[in-house]
């Protein structure tokens, strides 16, 4: 295994962490911890991240883009969910992976630039493993053990996406089969607006090719993408 795990009690985000360490020369690292204080999710948002979950992030480096990377983190994290838990999971669109139609993990990517070449990526996973969610995301996400998955110990689980992830060259039709809005009409936020849109198909580099309703198609890398009729960060 490349990568050497280091255990934290409670740290503000294990992204942060793991960028600390890298930026000093340890790359080879993956940090997990029990729980987070300020949890990071995609689009500025917080991630919460209460004692009962896995929350680890480690450095790669890589040529791929920030979309492939996560795409990739998201099929072996899919792959590994399933294996210790017993679990069928989907992905919504770009980072998140669903069960039953909630919520159950989301990964942050962030790339830490040296001009306009990425150095490396801090690729960061957390998944509700059981406890309580509070009541603002209860509707919309969910824990393993409410599924009625086998809870597998956090470090396991996290082994078992790291040997997924440094195995899974060829994520990208996994990726595409596993995506639960691929198909569907769609409402796109992106940098502060929302429009409708059918999401058509996947890009090479794991962007959402949209059609809009003017007939144009649109590949957006970044934003979010749900149901249509759905409140946002809903399925
Ligand atoms: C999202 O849902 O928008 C992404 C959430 C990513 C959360 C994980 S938990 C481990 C790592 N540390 C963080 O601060 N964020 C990521």
């Amino acid at each position: 295994m490349k990568y050497r795990i280091i255990h934290l009690d409670e740290t503000d985000s294990t992204n942060k962490y793991a960028r600390s360490l890298a930026d000093a020369g340890e790359r080879d690292v993956c940090v997990i911890a029990r729980r987070q204080t300020m949890g990071r999710g995609r689009l500025g948002r917080t991630f919460e991240s209460p004692e009962g979950g896995l929350y680890m992030s480690f450095a790669v480096s890589s040529d791929d883009g920030k979309d492939r990377l996560t795409a990739r983190a998201a099929v072996a994290t899919a792959r590994a969910i399933e294996s210790c838990t017993g679990l069928s999971s989907g992905i919504k669109w770009v980072n998140d992976i669903f069960v039953n139609g909630k919520k159950l993990c989301g990964i942050l990517t962030e790339g830490v630039w040296n001009g306009d070449k990425a150095e490396y990526f801090i690729v960061g996973i957390g998944v509700n493993l059981y406890g309580e969610l509070s009541s603002e995301i209860s509707d919309i996400a969910t824990t393993v053990s409410d599924e009625g998955g086998l809870v597998p110990e956090a470090e396991l689980l996290a082994k078992r996406i790291l040997e997924e992830f440094l195995r899974c060259d060829d994520f990208f039709e996994e990726y595409k089969d596993r995506q639960i809005l691929l198909g569907h009409e769609v409402t796109a936020y992106r940098g502060g607006e929302s429009f409708n849109a059918v999401f058509e198909e996947l890009s090479d580099d794991c962007g959402a090719v949209l059609r809009l309703s003017d007939g144009e198609r649109l590949k957006i890398s970044s934003g979010e993408l749900s149901l249509r009729g759905r409140a946002y960060d809903e399925k």
